[in-house]
């Protein structure tokens, strides 16, 4: 008896990629791609994905993909038995937190990220002796004891709604002196700030966003807000990585460049391939720890799963919570 094979999901994802992993590359990532396919099915697991995974990831293996909010918000609503993050740590944890019941793996633990790493729970303790009575709000990109400390969460997408909705005139920000700058820029409520920088954003600065406009005429810019003030001031829109995906997609710019890290411009080039990015590369290495041969292995052998000490989980998803609930 003849049986028809299917074509491996491989064949029919290059499509998705082929700008960007040329077709000698593409047997390399076709058999981990095939494998990690099966074994979502095996495991009943899916994949979130951040918008700085590499191509080969957010658009062939991942379920879910967006930016630290949108993941936070998903793995809420995730019924499968496993969640993959495909990201830095600290998303890993916000999906433990958001869904204990689920089994959440990081494929390499050592995925970090320069902020969380800048501030610690006893930071926090302290800060709160110091101004008394003064609400904590705490980026995501924190670990899950120090988001325990805090009395609620935010991140790039809603870090001024967020401050706003507490109703008070002055609040800590923490860790990363720039957002907490540039939101204070826009608000009237006092922002106390911590000195925590990211690695990939504090980069960029302002004179290489004028070198951009005068060597690229017509470009538009957009920026993270983790970058300094000084850039934010020159760029034509700041917003978090999903908000710079909405603005290509809505306003289609010819002509334009993410200040950010550098696979999300790979990522959304892919979707918009009649618009021009111009491509500064910033690497966030921990972002790029996270490959399809370790998201393989994590789902194989089940390794590297994240587990929130009980003392802290009640706290800490309750900061999340909150933010969750503003609107
Ligand atoms: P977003 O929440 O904007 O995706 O940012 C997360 C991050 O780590 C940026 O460096
Ligand atoms: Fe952390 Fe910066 Fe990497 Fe984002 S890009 S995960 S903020 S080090």
């Amino acid at each position: 008896m003849l049986t028809t094979l299917e074509p491996p999901p491989s064949d029919r994802l290059y499509a998705k990629v082929r700008n960007a992993i040329p077709a000698i590359e593409w047997p390399m990532f076709a058999n981990d791609i095939d494998a990690i396919m099966a074994l979502k099915k095996r495991r009943n697991a899916v994949i979130l994905a951040h918008n700085y995974q590499s191509p080969e990831i957010f658009h062939c293996v991942a379920d879910i993909v967006g930016d630290s909010l949108a993941l936070a918000r998903e793995a809420m609503q995730v019924e499968a038995d496993v969640i993959v993050l495909a990201g830095v740590h600290f998303m890993a944890e916000t999906a433990k937190l958001l869904n204990p019941a689920k089994t959440v793996l990081i494929p390499d633990r050592g995925a970090g990220c320069s902020l969380a790493d800048s501030i610690t729970p006893e930071d926090v303790k302290l800060l709160r002796q110091k101004y008394p009575g003064v609400p904590i709000v705490t980026y995501v990109n924190t670990s899950a004891a120090v988001k325990a400390e805090s009395d609620i969460c935010c991140t790039s997408g809603n870090a001024k709604a967020v401050i706003e909705s507490l109703g008070v005139e002055r609040v800590i920000m923490l860790p990363d002196e720039y957002l907490a700058r540039n939101v204070a820029a826009e608000t009237k409520v006092k922002v106390i700030a911590w000195t925590g920088h990211c690695e990939v954003h504090e980069r960029f600065s302002a004179e290489e966003v004028r070198q951009l406009r005068q060597d690229h005429s017509g470009i538009v810019v957009l920026a993270h807000p983790e970058c300094p003030p000084d850039v934010l001031s020159e760029a034509d829109f700041a917003g978090s990585t999903a908000a710079m995906s909405s603005y290509v997609a809505d306003r289609r710019p010819p002509r334009v460049v993410l200040l950010t890290e550098c696979s999300m411009s790979d990522n959304v080039a892919l979707q918009y391939p009649d618009l021009e990015f111009i491509r500064p590369c910033n690497l966030c290495p921990h972002m790029k720890k996270i490959t399809l041969g370790n998201i393989r292995s994590a789902l194989e052998t089940m390794q590297q799963e994240v587990t929130i000490d009980e003392r802290i989980m009640r706290p800490a998803r309750l900061s999340v919570e909150r933010m969750l609930a503003v609107k």
